[in-house]
């Protein structure tokens, strides 16, 4: 059988996980905010015809932060149409996804819903089609306590509290041929640098995410970072980093090493907001959100012809991916790569987060929300995956495949929580014919004992999750022993594994 090592030891630290890394983003896309979060006069909606399931179900993922209100969405959005009597609220033509938008929910009862969910707001700003004066006015109308002309008009719209939203960001994909009110590099770097200037006077509090790359295959990556940073670096707090994976070849073994190319996309931005901190000689090291991020490929050629052809409407089913066995293993081989850059990905948001690309899908009638395969992934990273991420040693045999070098089959990270005294190994065998025996020396761990071993495995890589079937979820399996300090674990092929240890 094949074997792979890894010494884990308590001084061998990357960094505190920021818990926003288990964020998540809802689009005015598709059936995401209306059908999805919203769906009033539904039996299973509460008394501001938000689902109930739903909010339950983005409880138990405990995610901290939603990215809002896009995406493409934003970069022709209209704040100012979104909020006050919602009988009042104009209909738009929304351009970037071709469909309907009633501003029915708008920004304060998006606030409203994150409120009920447990999450904070990232506030994106429209920098496609409109600009500073008007992220300004946002800004003071969500932020400012009260006495100015937009703070007046959010108590007037009877929000008498001030939002506090503390983290924006500065447009979506700016880089992007197909985004509205797209920019050059030097185009963006400087709208983006007075945009930031103007907002932090008036809330230095806030925390501002410049826009970096839509994807590492991007023409301009990296010279969009090294150049927009030129202008945003001594203004900003995070770089935003882009990428979805899709198997449109249906090859497993491939698929299964796009986590590499996260890896590498992450390293690459490091080292160029590093490049721009040495030729600043500044003093601070920008860390990187990696918010909008997951498997996306299934809906593609739908939504083409979808896009095409379809009459304006309101909320079009566009995005629906159905995930299956395989992109659970990807969405859990993706999270073990953001945890082992803690250190400088410091936020991320699984995009998205209900219909559109996402975990948790909706019908409606009476019928409960359901859960996508790859909501169990995120589910237990995000339950088990706080704490302080470990450097394990690691040996494990490598394969190749289609366009892949060196693809360890032993893909993995420990994240230690010392307040709960319990460890967690994430441990994915991404060879997907042979079984690995995983060999963990945990003596640096003395009085920890293997609590349990839960597995996501399914001898169909395209099994998929129904309203009324659940054929991949996780379940506890007999593969862990310990001898001490020594624990060995078989780790089936094409698994996702998490072995615990408490003390
Ligand atoms: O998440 C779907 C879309 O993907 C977003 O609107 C956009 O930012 C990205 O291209």
């Amino acid at each position: 059988m094949k074997k792979a090592n890894m010494t884990i030891d308590r001084a061998f630290q990357v960094a505190d996980v920021d818990e926003r890394i288990f964020g998540s983003f809802i689009e005015h896309l598709g059936r995401a905010v209306y059908d999805g979060i919203y769906q009033p006069g539904n039996p299973l909606s509460d008394e501001d015809g938000f689902r109930k399931d739903v909010i339950d179900l983005v409880k138990d993922l405990q995610v901290p932060i939603v990215r809002y209100p896009g995406g493409n969405f934003v970069s022709s959005f209209v704040w100012e149409d979104s909020v006050g009597p919602v009988e009042l609220r104009p209909k738009r033509l929304e351009l970037a996804w071709r469909s309907l938008e009633t501003n029915q929910v708008g920004i304060n009862e998006f606030a409203k819903w994150a409120k009920k969910a447990g999450a904070e707001v990232m506030m994106a700003i429209n920098l496609g089609t409109r600009g500073i004066a008007d992220a300004c006015n946002l800004l003071e109308y969500c932020n400012h306590p009260g006495g100015t002309k937009y703070s007046d008009m959010r108590i007037s719209h009877g929000v008498k509290d001030p939002h506090k939203i503390k983290v924006w960001c500065l447009g979506n994909e700016m880089d992007g041929p197909w985004q509205l009110g797209h920019k050059t590099m030097e185009e963006y770097g400087r709208l983006a640098e007075e945009t930031a200037r103007a907002m932090k006077i008036i809330d230095p509090d806030i925390e501002l995410v410049s826009c970096g790359s839509s994807n590492l295959q991007m023409p301009t990556f990296p010279q969009w970072e090294a150049t927009t940073l030129e202008h945003t670096y001594e203004h900003v707090d995070y770089v935003s980093m882009h990428n979805y994976y899709g198997n449109p070849a249906n090859d497993t073994a491939d698929f299964l090493a796009v986590s590499d190319d996260m890896d590498t996309f992450i390293r690459s931005v490091v080292a160029t907001c590093d490049f721009v901190k040495a030729k600043k000689r500044s003093k601070k090291t920008l860390n990187l959100s990696f918010d909008e991020w997951n498997v996306w490929f299934h809906s593609n050629e739908a939504d083409d012809d979808e896009m095409k052809n379809r009459p304006w409407q309101v909320a079009p089913a566009l995005l629906e991916d159905i995930y299956d066995y395989e992109d659970a293993l990807v969405v859990g081989l993706l999270m073990i790569t953001l945890l082992k850059h803690a250190d400088r990905v410091r936020m991320a948001c699984l995009a998205q987060l209900v219909n559109v690309i996402a975990p948790i899908m909706t019908e409606r009638g009476g019928k409960r929300a359901w859960k996508q395969t790859i909501y169990y992934p995120f589910l237990l990273t995000s339950r088990y995956g706080r704490g302080t991420v470990l450097q394990p040693v690691v040996k494990s045999p490598v394969h190749d495949t289609a366009a892949h070098e060196n693809v360890t089959d032993l893909e993995s990270t420990v994240v230690w929580n010392q307040e709960k005294e319990q460890i967690t190994i994430f441990a994915v065998n991404r060879n997907v014919d042979e079984d690995l025996e995983l060999e963990a020396d945990v003596r640096s761990f003395e009085g920890y004992r293997v609590v349990e071993h839960v597995v996501l495995e399914c001898g169909d890589m395209k099994a998929v999750n129904t309203a009324d079937l659940e054929n991949v979820a996780p379940k506890s399996v007999d593969r862990t022993s310990q001898d001490g300090g020594c624990v060995r674990s078989i780790l089936k092929p094409a698994t996702w594994n998490m072995i615990r240890l408490e003390k």
